[in-house]
């Protein structure tokens, strides 16, 4: 699939932008790019749009690395920041996560690549400026 590329130029923007890309995620998605760029923000447009909760109950799962919305088809969001090594990250069951066809979104799981499935979403983001976002948008 050819990449999408958009841009946004604030915080709710990129809540209205995952909102209407929610619908066409399946599997792994990977939301690659700096601190601030917006991965949790648009993760809160993502779980939003997928009807299973509020954006404003989405924040950065860092301290809990895994966050689970709704129950029926929960939408599953992992930040791996304060992980250093593929064990911990193995350790968190995330490969029964993978398989179950649940929307998993992950933030920093570029830094494991090993561990990630071949097919795959990758959406990254870049601040172009204070309050500018370019989002891509690529399934590999
Ligand atoms: N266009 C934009 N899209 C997303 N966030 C923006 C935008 N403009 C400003 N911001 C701000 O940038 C920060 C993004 O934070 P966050 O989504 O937690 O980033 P990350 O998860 O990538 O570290 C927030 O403070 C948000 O208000
Ligand atoms: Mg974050």
């Amino acid at each position: 699939m050819p990449s999408r590329t958009f841009r946004t130029n604030s915080a709710d923007e990129t809540v209205a932008l995952g909102r209407s890309l929610a619908r066409d995620l399946t599997g792994v998605v990977l939301l690659i790019g700096n601190l601030g760029a917006g991965k949790t923000t648009l993760a809160k447009g993502i779980v939003e749009g997928r009807g299973v909760d509020s954006a404003d109950a989405v924040s950065s799962p860092t301290f809990t690395l895994i966050q689970q919305y709704g129950e029926g088809e929960p939408v599953f969001h992992i930040d791996l920041y304060r992980l250093d090594e593929a064990r911990q990250v193995e350790a968190l069951g995330i490969d029964d996560l993978f398989r179950s066809g649940a929307l998993v979104i992950l933030e920093w799981a570029e830094r494991f690549p090993e561990l990630m499935p071949a097919r795959r979403t990758e959406i990254r983001l870049r601040a172009v400026s204070e309050e500018e976002r370019e989002i891509v948008v690529e399934t590999v």
